[in-house]
Protein backbone atom coordinates (compact mmCIF):
# COMPACT_ATOMS: atom_id res chain seq x y z
CA UNK A 1 0.00 0.00 0.00
CA UNK A 2 1.73 2.96 -1.21
CA UNK A 3 0.61 5.16 1.68
CA UNK A 4 2.85 3.03 3.87
CA UNK A 5 5.66 4.04 2.32
CA UNK A 6 4.38 8.05 2.16
CA UNK A 7 4.99 8.63 5.69
CA UNK A 8 7.41 12.09 6.00
CA UNK A 9 8.60 13.36 9.20
CA UNK A 10 8.10 17.46 9.55
CA UNK A 11 10.05 20.20 11.23
CA UNK A 12 8.95 19.69 14.48
CA UNK A 13 5.82 22.52 15.04
CA UNK A 14 4.34 21.45 18.29
CA UNK A 15 1.52 19.58 19.80
CA UNK A 16 -0.21 22.67 21.43
CA UNK A 17 -3.48 24.07 19.80
CA UNK A 18 -2.75 27.17 17.83
CA UNK A 19 -5.78 29.05 16.55
CA UNK A 20 -7.07 28.58 12.83
CA UNK A 21 -5.63 25.34 11.78
CA UNK A 22 -7.75 23.84 15.06
CA UNK A 23 -11.18 24.98 13.02
CA UNK A 24 -10.99 21.85 11.07
CA UNK A 25 -13.07 19.16 11.80
CA UNK A 26 -12.17 15.83 10.52
CA UNK A 27 -15.56 14.12 10.63
CA UNK A 28 -16.94 16.48 8.74
CA UNK A 29 -13.94 16.98 6.32
CA UNK A 30 -14.39 13.06 5.77
CA UNK A 31 -17.62 13.54 4.91
CA UNK A 32 -17.43 16.15 2.69
CA UNK A 33 -14.55 13.85 1.02
CA UNK A 34 -16.68 10.98 0.66
CA UNK A 35 -19.55 12.88 -0.57
CA UNK A 36 -17.34 14.03 -3.24
CA UNK A 37 -15.63 10.90 -3.87
CA UNK A 38 -18.01 8.19 -3.47
CA UNK A 39 -15.82 6.09 -5.88
CA UNK A 40 -15.99 2.11 -6.03
CA UNK A 41 -12.26 2.24 -4.99
CA UNK A 42 -12.92 4.55 -1.96
CA UNK A 43 -15.26 2.46 -0.37
CA UNK A 44 -13.68 -0.86 -1.15
CA UNK A 45 -10.33 0.26 0.78
CA UNK A 46 -12.67 1.53 3.46
CA UNK A 47 -14.56 -2.07 3.71
CA UNK A 48 -11.08 -4.01 3.39
CA UNK A 49 -9.12 -2.00 5.91
CA UNK A 50 -10.63 0.90 7.10
CA UNK A 51 -8.18 3.53 5.81
CA UNK A 52 -10.00 6.65 3.65
CA UNK A 53 -7.43 8.98 1.75
CA UNK A 54 -8.89 12.52 1.86
CA UNK A 55 -7.58 16.17 2.16
CA UNK A 56 -5.00 17.13 4.50
CA UNK A 57 -5.78 19.51 6.99
CA UNK A 58 -2.49 21.31 8.27
CA UNK A 59 -1.50 18.40 10.95
CA UNK A 60 -2.50 15.29 9.52
CA UNK A 61 -1.18 13.13 6.51
CA UNK A 62 -4.68 13.08 4.61
CA UNK A 63 -5.55 9.70 5.44
CA UNK A 64 -8.85 8.76 7.77
CA UNK A 65 -8.92 6.37 10.06
CA UNK A 66 -12.41 4.89 10.97
CA UNK A 67 -13.85 9.05 10.78
CA UNK A 68 -10.43 10.47 12.54
CA UNK A 69 -7.43 11.98 10.52
CA UNK A 70 -4.16 10.91 11.49
CA UNK A 71 -1.40 13.20 12.14
CA UNK A 72 1.85 13.69 11.30
CA UNK A 73 4.55 12.17 13.58
CA UNK A 74 6.12 14.18 15.84
CA UNK A 75 9.89 14.94 14.45
CA UNK A 76 12.80 14.37 16.12
CA UNK A 77 13.40 17.94 16.57
CA UNK A 78 10.93 18.06 19.44
CA UNK A 79 12.56 16.08 21.37
CA UNK A 80 13.39 19.09 23.85
CA UNK A 81 9.56 19.25 24.19
CA UNK A 82 9.15 16.01 25.46
CA UNK A 83 11.34 16.77 27.80
CA UNK A 84 10.42 20.25 28.83
CA UNK A 85 11.13 20.92 32.53
CA UNK A 86 7.00 21.98 32.94
CA UNK A 87 6.09 18.52 31.49
CA UNK A 88 5.71 16.58 35.29
CA UNK A 89 3.27 19.27 36.25
CA UNK A 90 1.03 20.19 33.54
CA UNK A 91 0.75 15.92 32.83
CA UNK A 92 1.11 14.88 36.40
CA UNK A 93 3.86 12.18 34.87
CA UNK A 94 4.51 10.82 38.04
CA UNK A 95 1.13 9.71 38.56
CA UNK A 96 0.82 7.55 35.40
CA UNK A 97 4.35 6.19 36.67
CA UNK A 98 2.98 5.25 39.74
CA UNK A 99 0.58 3.51 37.74
CA UNK A 100 2.25 1.71 35.77
CA UNK A 101 4.62 0.53 38.51
CA UNK A 102 1.85 -1.28 40.02
CA UNK A 103 0.82 -2.79 36.94
CA UNK A 104 4.44 -4.86 37.52
CA UNK A 105 5.37 -7.36 34.38
CA UNK A 106 8.75 -8.72 33.16
CA UNK A 107 8.78 -7.76 29.42
CA UNK A 108 6.83 -4.24 29.24
CA UNK A 109 6.98 -2.33 26.14
CA UNK A 110 6.87 1.55 25.35
CA UNK A 111 5.91 2.00 21.62
CA UNK A 112 6.50 5.53 19.89
CA UNK A 113 9.43 5.73 23.33
CA UNK A 114 11.09 8.85 21.83
CA UNK A 115 13.74 10.13 24.16
CA UNK A 116 12.51 7.95 26.83
CA UNK A 117 11.09 9.86 29.40
CA UNK A 118 8.63 6.70 30.61
CA UNK A 119 10.91 4.16 29.86
CA UNK A 120 13.74 5.25 32.36
CA UNK A 121 12.21 6.19 34.77
CA UNK A 122 9.90 2.70 34.76
CA UNK A 123 13.00 0.46 33.64
CA UNK A 124 14.03 2.13 37.15
CA UNK A 125 10.84 0.77 38.98
CA UNK A 126 10.98 -2.58 37.33
CA UNK A 127 12.33 -5.50 39.95
CA UNK A 128 14.02 -7.70 37.40
CA UNK A 129 12.41 -6.33 34.43
CA UNK A 130 13.24 -4.62 31.27
CA UNK A 131 11.82 -2.24 28.79
CA UNK A 132 11.46 -2.43 25.48
CA UNK A 133 11.50 1.26 23.67
CA UNK A 134 10.47 0.93 19.86
CA UNK A 135 9.99 3.76 17.81
CA UNK A 136 10.49 4.17 14.17
CA UNK A 137 12.86 7.16 14.33
CA UNK A 138 16.73 5.77 14.51
CA UNK A 139 16.99 9.72 15.84
CA UNK A 140 15.11 9.04 19.07
CA UNK A 141 16.73 5.69 19.72
CA UNK A 142 20.20 7.59 20.07
CA UNK A 143 18.61 9.91 22.06
CA UNK A 144 17.25 6.84 24.10
CA UNK A 145 20.86 5.19 23.75
CA UNK A 146 23.03 7.71 25.27
CA UNK A 147 19.92 8.59 28.63
CA UNK A 148 20.23 5.16 29.00
CA UNK A 149 24.22 4.83 29.04
CA UNK A 150 24.24 8.04 31.26
CA UNK A 151 21.79 6.51 33.62
CA UNK A 152 23.81 3.09 33.61
CA UNK A 153 20.69 1.28 33.06
CA UNK A 154 20.84 -2.46 31.55
CA UNK A 155 17.34 -3.29 31.17
CA UNK A 156 16.10 -0.96 28.17
CA UNK A 157 16.52 -1.83 24.63
CA UNK A 158 15.80 0.17 21.95
CA UNK A 159 13.90 -1.51 18.82
CA UNK A 160 13.21 0.20 15.72
CA UNK A 161 10.13 -0.60 14.47
CA UNK A 162 8.14 -0.21 11.30
CA UNK A 163 5.16 1.82 10.65
CA UNK A 164 3.03 -0.87 10.76
CA UNK A 165 5.22 -3.39 12.30
CA UNK A 166 6.50 -2.74 16.58
CA UNK A 167 8.56 -5.32 15.60
CA UNK A 168 8.36 -6.87 19.56
CA UNK A 169 8.35 -10.84 20.47
CA UNK A 170 5.35 -12.51 20.42
CA UNK A 171 3.39 -13.52 23.20
CA UNK A 172 5.57 -12.48 25.45
CA UNK A 173 5.11 -8.70 26.62
CA UNK A 174 2.71 -8.30 29.97
CA UNK A 175 2.17 -4.41 29.39
CA UNK A 176 2.42 -2.06 26.34
CA UNK A 177 2.62 1.54 26.82
CA UNK A 178 1.53 4.03 24.19
CA UNK A 179 1.66 7.88 25.56
CA UNK A 180 1.04 10.47 22.92
CA UNK A 181 1.74 8.55 19.89
CA UNK A 182 -0.91 6.65 18.46
CA UNK A 183 -2.58 9.13 16.97
CA UNK A 184 0.23 9.32 14.66
CA UNK A 185 0.42 6.05 13.74
CA UNK A 186 0.34 5.89 10.07
CA UNK A 187 -0.91 2.31 10.21
CA UNK A 188 -2.95 1.87 13.32
CA UNK A 189 -5.21 -1.04 12.18
CA UNK A 190 -1.56 -2.72 11.73
CA UNK A 191 0.03 -1.46 14.57
CA UNK A 192 -2.70 -2.99 17.06
CA UNK A 193 -2.45 -6.09 15.28
CA UNK A 194 1.13 -6.54 16.06
CA UNK A 195 0.52 -5.31 19.84
CA UNK A 196 -2.31 -7.91 20.55
CA UNK A 197 0.03 -10.44 19.05
CA UNK A 198 3.13 -9.17 21.12
CA UNK A 199 1.19 -9.34 24.52
CA UNK A 200 1.00 -12.94 26.37
CA UNK A 201 -2.52 -13.65 27.13
CA UNK A 202 -4.09 -11.23 29.78
CA UNK A 203 -1.62 -8.99 29.06
CA UNK A 204 -2.34 -5.02 29.08
CA UNK A 205 -2.28 -2.16 26.94
CA UNK A 206 -1.78 1.32 28.51
CA UNK A 207 -3.05 3.71 25.89
CA UNK A 208 -2.87 7.32 27.02
CA UNK A 209 -4.17 10.37 24.71
CA UNK A 210 -5.16 13.84 25.22
CA UNK A 211 -8.19 14.02 25.94
CA UNK A 212 -10.49 14.73 22.91
CA UNK A 213 -13.75 15.84 24.11
CA UNK A 214 -12.33 18.44 26.20
CA UNK A 215 -11.70 21.99 24.42
CA UNK A 216 -10.28 23.39 27.35
CA UNK A 217 -7.23 21.04 26.86
CA UNK A 218 -4.64 23.44 24.72
CA UNK A 219 -3.17 20.88 22.32
CA UNK A 220 -3.95 20.45 18.65
CA UNK A 221 -6.94 18.71 17.48
CA UNK A 222 -5.22 15.54 15.99
CA UNK A 223 -2.80 15.31 18.77
CA UNK A 224 -5.94 14.36 20.73
CA UNK A 225 -8.34 11.48 20.87
CA UNK A 226 -12.02 10.44 22.20
CA UNK A 227 -12.28 7.87 24.34
CA UNK A 228 -15.19 6.51 22.24
CA UNK A 229 -13.07 6.54 19.00
CA UNK A 230 -9.96 4.98 21.19
CA UNK A 231 -11.80 2.13 22.24
CA UNK A 232 -13.55 1.81 18.54
CA UNK A 233 -10.24 1.57 17.07
CA UNK A 234 -8.64 -0.79 19.92
CA UNK A 235 -11.13 -3.41 20.32
CA UNK A 236 -11.64 -4.05 16.54
CA UNK A 237 -8.12 -5.48 17.19
CA UNK A 238 -9.30 -7.90 19.36
CA UNK A 239 -8.07 -6.48 22.71
CA UNK A 240 -10.72 -6.01 25.54
CA UNK A 241 -11.16 -2.19 26.91
CA UNK A 242 -11.12 -2.63 30.76
CA UNK A 243 -11.66 0.34 32.49
CA UNK A 244 -10.33 4.42 31.26
CA UNK A 245 -8.96 5.84 34.24
CA UNK A 246 -8.95 9.83 34.59
CA UNK A 247 -6.48 10.95 36.87
CA UNK A 248 -3.96 13.03 34.83
CA UNK A 249 -5.29 16.53 34.31
CA UNK A 250 -5.63 16.56 30.46
CA UNK A 251 -4.98 13.02 29.55
CA UNK A 252 -7.20 9.71 29.53
CA UNK A 253 -5.56 6.49 30.92
CA UNK A 254 -7.34 3.85 28.98
CA UNK A 255 -6.58 -0.03 29.81
CA UNK A 256 -7.48 -3.12 27.41
CA UNK A 257 -6.72 -6.54 28.00
CA UNK A 258 -5.66 -9.30 25.61
CA UNK A 259 -8.14 -12.31 26.44
CA UNK A 260 -7.20 -15.46 27.94
CA UNK A 261 -7.96 -18.70 25.89
C1 LIG B 1 4.85 12.77 20.53
S1 LIG B 1 6.13 11.57 20.62
C2 LIG B 1 5.82 10.86 22.23
C3 LIG B 1 7.06 10.19 22.82
C4 LIG B 1 6.86 9.56 24.20
N1 LIG B 1 5.84 8.54 24.18
C5 LIG B 1 6.55 10.60 25.25
O1 LIG B 1 5.39 10.70 25.67
O2 LIG B 1 7.48 11.30 25.67
C6 LIG B 1 5.59 10.28 19.53
C7 LIG B 1 6.64 9.28 19.14
O3 LIG B 1 5.99 8.19 18.45
C8 LIG B 1 6.85 7.74 17.42
N2 LIG B 1 6.06 7.00 16.43
C9 LIG B 1 5.20 7.45 15.50
N3 LIG B 1 4.68 6.43 14.79
C10 LIG B 1 5.22 5.29 15.29
C11 LIG B 1 5.07 3.91 15.00
N4 LIG B 1 4.26 3.46 14.04
N5 LIG B 1 5.78 3.02 15.74
C12 LIG B 1 6.60 3.44 16.73
N6 LIG B 1 6.78 4.74 17.05
C13 LIG B 1 6.10 5.65 16.34
C14 LIG B 1 7.48 9.02 16.89
O4 LIG B 1 8.64 8.76 16.16
C15 LIG B 1 7.71 9.81 18.20
O5 LIG B 1 8.98 9.53 18.72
Amino acid sequence: MAFLLALTLPAFTGCTSSGSSESHDALSVLSAAMAESRSSAALASLETTGYVDGPSTIDGIGRYYRGREISHVMGHLGAGWLERPTREQEERTDLLLDFLTGLGGTTVADIGVGTGYFALPWARRLDGGRVLGVDIQPEMLDILASRVAEEGLTNVEGVLGRIDDPRLPQGEVDVVLIVDAYHEFSAPREMLAGIEQALRPGGRLVLVEYRGEDPLVPIKELHKMTEEQAITEVELAGLEWVVTEDFLPQQHVMIFEKPVG
